[in-house]
Formats: structure tokens, C-alpha cells, sequence
């Protein structure tokens, strides 16, 4: 047993785990709700044997530095620092690590562009030209990128040349000859949530194209997982708890100076399910500020899953068409201010839409009906939503069934043991089964939701033909595997088996 392994073997996630959350025991792991998402009925597992976590709702998992490093919102490191002193466990890694490095270049290359800004005419023009004033400048620490020399100099000296090749930010030409990413663009650093800086956006001052460019992605900087903004967002987000998202760093830093500074900006591209996760540590209410032309409808329809899967109350926010938040807060400050304070809910929005009789409304009121995670307000909107079109509630969570079900498909594989389990119940029913704290994927539990409300067409042929030898033991291993608490379907299961050998149950026609 004590075959000496990693010194990180001193690490108990149950003990680790339990110093956050509750735990219950459930044969040899522990269940709880989630912590990382809404969670009514506990999808969480913490399995000691194997010193990992896995959370079957929301799909996080890992060991326990990953556990501390997403709860406490800390880096992998930082947390492995405070579990390794916790443990008394040395840690023999150099913590300066190439990372580190890498930070500290981006860092003084930050410092370089917003001097040399200061004595860049043109971009200060520019600047002045948008209406940015000196202390917004500050505040965003922006830049200028001139002369390439000088930056590579200053790098060279601090030691620091190597490292910052990594970011991708410079390409090496040839011996000692460079190329700017930035070269004569206005720059505006990213930060991390700590005001690290970890990438540059860079504007064209002059109109030439591409308008900006971005960092590539680095050891340092993942696009779907920060946010610009939210680092001087953060405690005003905090104080309004709110957080308003726009899609560009002019519309973010003119609201800023407008006053309006719970901002953040995805960069350049889609918003993503961890961008989601990142700002719901902050708030649970969001605000979409987003263009009134179709790609902003679009970025609408695309963000609000990520933002409802979280927890998050959705807010939308329509500018008038050909505006964007920088351009209109600038026209006419207090109609923007109106429009945020009076954006409704999205699925008010929905409602009223459907209300209207808008074309496509209903369905992506379902849409987004299927991504509410709490299922009794999921049934709550449904309810409401038949009421107001007339349409008896079972013919509505017919469609919602439909909804998720397309919807999940590619999203997520079957398990095997979910596919037993799904076949144990097409062939035997419903009776008599407990489905309670059984920790199913949303797709599978949307086919446990068909095959409950009889849709058999929906059903995949994978689980109406599902074929075991012993489906007795098949399903046992199952049960097992998805960390049931097994006794009470088994005892069903026995108790049916009994019945169905005594006497072959005919199966019902189901197409
Ligand atoms: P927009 O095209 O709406 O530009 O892009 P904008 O924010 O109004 O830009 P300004 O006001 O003319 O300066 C929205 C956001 O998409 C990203 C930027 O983050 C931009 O702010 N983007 C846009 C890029 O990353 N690259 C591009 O070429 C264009
Ligand atoms: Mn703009």
C-alpha cells in the first residue's frame, strides 16, 4: 500500500471538498449539489479511490488542486500552493515558472507602448478624435506601437526577448530583425481577472484593414476564457450585481467614461460557456448590450444558453439599428441609460414576441426554455407560455422534449450504462422505478422525459434494440457505474424481472 508516489497522494479530496461544500456518502463516493452550476438534484461526485471530482450536470471534473483552483477562482498554481501547505508537501518545482516570465515580458511591453503613447501625435489625435480622455487612457493603460527597435532593445536587456517571442506579439524576420503584431496601431492591453496582462488588441488608426488584431493565443491567453474588462469591471459588477456585456473595447471604455462601468467584452469572438462560468463567480445578472443588427441578434441567440446554463437571469438590451453603445452613449446618454434599465428579461422578451405572433418566436422561446436549468421555473415559463398561446401544456412539453433532444445530441454522447438503463426503461416502464438521485447526462434525462411522455419515435434505435446477454448484471454494472444509489431500482428491477420471467410481458406496439 504505501508504494511511494506522488507526494500530491497526501491530498484527500474528500477532505478537501468537504472543507467547501456538504458531502453525503453514496456507497464508496460522495454526492453533493454542484457548486459550479444550478443544481437541483445533486450531480456531484467525489470519488476517493480515485482522487478525482466529475460533476455529471455541468461536466467539470478533476483532481483536488482543479476543485480549490475553480472554487476559490485561483490559478492551478496557486491552489497547489495552498494544498501543498496545508499538507505540509514540498514543492520542489520552481514557481518563477516560464509563465511567470512570459507575464512579466507582456508586462513591461505594456509599460513601453503606453510611454511611447505619449509622444505618438497621431494616436493621441486619434484617441481624442473617439473622445477617449486621459484618465480613461490610463485607467486602460493604452498604447501606441512605434519603433520596433526600441521594444526589442528593452527586451533584450531585461533578458526577457526569448520569453516574449512566445507570445506570439513579435515574429522573429530575420537575425535581430522584428516584426510588431501592432506595428503602428493603437494598443490596448487585456487583462486577467487580477490585472495581469495577458494580451494586446490593436487598432488601426489610419483605417487600414484588419480594423483590429488580436494577441494570438499563448500559454498566458485562452480567447474563450477572458474577458476584456472585467478586471476594472469587476468590483462595480460586485456593487450593481450586474454585469453588462457589449462587444467591442470602444463601446466598453465610452461607457466607462459615461459612467457606466460594469462592463466586459468578449474579444472578437463568440462568448463561450467559460466566459459564462467566469462572470457567474461575479453576478448572476447580465444585461446584453449588443448591436441592433442581425450579428448582434445572432450573438443574442448564441450567448444566453452559455448564460443560462450558469444560473444566470438574462437581460437584452436592443440598441436602435445602425448604433452601437459607443456611438449612442456618446449621441444621447440618457436613452442609453433608459434602454439598460428597462431591458426585460429574455424570456419576457420571448413572451411578448410570442405574444405578437412573431414568426419563429415560439421556437426559440423553446430554445431557450430548453436551457433553463431549474426545472421548476423551466416549468413555470412552459405553463405561462401555454396560457398565452392557447395550446394545451402536454402539446408544449411534447416540443420541449423535441427541443432538447435535438439540441443535445450532438452535445453529448450516450454512456453505455445510460444506454442500459435507458433500455431497461423502454422495454419494463416507468413502474415502480425510482429515478431519484440518479446522475444522468440532460440528454439522457430528456430521453427518460420522451419515453415518460410515450414520443417512442425519439428514442435512439441504439436503446430500442439494446441487446445483453445477462441484462440482469448488465444493468447492475450500470447502476454501478453511474454511482447510483442502487439498491431501490434494483429491488424494482428484481422484483420486475420476477414478474417478466414468470411471465413474458408482451411489449406494447411502439413505433
Ligand atoms: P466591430 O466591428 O463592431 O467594431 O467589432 P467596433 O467595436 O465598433 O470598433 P470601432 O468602434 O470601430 O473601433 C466589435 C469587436 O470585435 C472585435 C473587436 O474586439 C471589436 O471591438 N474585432 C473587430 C476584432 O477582433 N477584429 C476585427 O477586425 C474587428
Ligand atoms: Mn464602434
Amino acid at each position: 500500500m504505501a508504494s511511494s508516489r506522488s507526494p500530491l497522494d497526501k491530498i484527500d479530496i474528500v477532505e478537501v471538498v468537504s472543507s467547501y461544500i456538504e458531502l453525503r456518502r453514496v456507497g464508496n463516493n460522495f454526492v453533493a449539489r454542484c457548486p459550479f452550476h444550478p443544481d437541483d438534484t445533486p450531480s456531484f461526485y467525489v470519488s476517493p479511490s480515485k482522487g478525482i471530482f466529475k460533476c455529471f450536470g455541468c461536466g467539470v471534473g478533476g483532481d483536488a488542486v482543479k476543485f480549490v483552483s475553480l472554487y476559490e477562482n485561483i490559478d492551478y498554481w496557486e491552489a497547489l500552493e495552498k494544498l501543498a501547505k496545508r499538507y505540509n508537501i514540498p514543492l520542489n518545482v520552481n514557481r518563477k515558472s516560464a509563465d511567470d516570465k512570459l507575464l512579466l515580458a507582456l508586462q513591461l511591453v505594456a509599460d513601453f507602448y503606453h510611454q511611447e503613447l505619449a509622444s505618438s501625435k497621431p494616436a493621441l489625435q486619434y484617441l481624442q478624435s473617439r473622445g477617449i480622455n486621459s484618465s480613461t487612457i490610463k485607467k486602460f493603460h493604452l498604447g501606441f506601437a512605434g519603433s520596433v527597435e526600441r521594444l526589442v532593445n528593452l527586451l533584450k536587456r531585461e533578458g526577457l526577448l526569448e520569453v516574449y517571442e512566445k507570445s506570439g506579439n513579435i515574429l522573429k524576420a530575420e537575425k535581430d530583425l522584428y516584426h510588431d503584431l501592432f506595428r503602428h496601431r493603437l494598443v490596448i492591453p487585456i487583462r486577467g481577472v487580477k490585472g495581469e496582462v495577458l494580451a494586446f488588441g490593436g487598432r488601426s488608426l489610419d483605417g487600414s484593414h484588419p480594423k483590429y488584431i488580436n494577441s494570438p493565443e499563448s500559454e498566458v491567453f485562452k480567447k474563450k476564457s477572458t474577458l476584456f474588462g472585467l478586471y476594472e469591471a469587476k468590483e462595480y459588477i460586485k456593487e450593481q450585481e450586474e454585469v453588462t456585456l457589449v462587444e467591442g473595447y470602444f463601446d466598453l471604455m465610452s461607457l466607462w467614461q459615461a459612467g457606466i462601468r460594469n462592463c466586459v467584452a468578449p474579444l472578437g469572438t463568440a462568448f463561450t460557456e467559460e466566459h459564462a462560468r467566469l462572470l457567474s463567480k461575479f453576478t448572476k445578472r447580465v444585461v446584453l448590450l449588443y448591436d441592433g443588427d442581425e450579428a448582434g441578434k445572432k450573438a443574442v441567440k448564441s450567448s444566453v444558453p452559455h448564460l443560462l446554463k450558469v444560473g444566470m437571469k438574462v437581460r437584452v438590451a436592443y440598441l436602435p439599428e445602425g448604433e452601437d453603445p459607443d456611438s449612442l452613449v456618446k449621441k444621447d446618454p440618457q436613452l442609453l441609460k433608459n434602454l439598460l434599465r428597462s431591458a426585460p428579461a429574455v424570456e419576457v422578451d420571448l413572451l411578448e414576441k410570442v405574444k405578437r405572433g412573431q414568426k419563429g418566436a415560439l421556437e426559440d422561446l423553446l430554445h431557450f426554455c430548453s436551457y433553463v436549468p431549474d426545472s421548476v421555473a423551466r416549468f413555470d415559463l412552459l405553463k405561462e407560455v401555454a396560457g398565452v398561446i392557447g395550446l394545451p401544456l402536454a402539446d408544449l412539453q411534447r416540443r420541449l422534449v423535441k427541443v432538447e433532444i435535438g439540441r443535445e445530441r450532438e452535445e453529448q454522447p450516450l454512456s453505455y450504462p445510460e444506454v442500459a438503463l435507458l433500455a431497461f426503461l423502454y422495454r419494463f416502464g416507468f413502474e415502480g422505478v425510482s429515478l431519484e438521485g440518479l446522475s444522468l447526462s440532460p440528454y439522457a434525462l430528456s430521453l427518460v422525459e420522451a419515453l415518460r411522455l410515450q414520443e417512442y419515435h425519439l428514442i435512439p434505435e441504439r436503446i430500442k434494440n439494446f441487446k445483453a446477454e445477462n441484462m440482469h448484471s448488465v444493468l447492475i454494472d450500470s447502476l454501478k457505474a453511474l454511482s447510483l444509489p442502487e439498491v431501490e431500482v434494483f429491488r424494482d428491477f428484481q422484483h420486475r424481472r420476477e414478474k417478466s420471467t414468470s411471465k413474458p410481458r408482451k411489449i406494447r406496439k411502439r413505433v
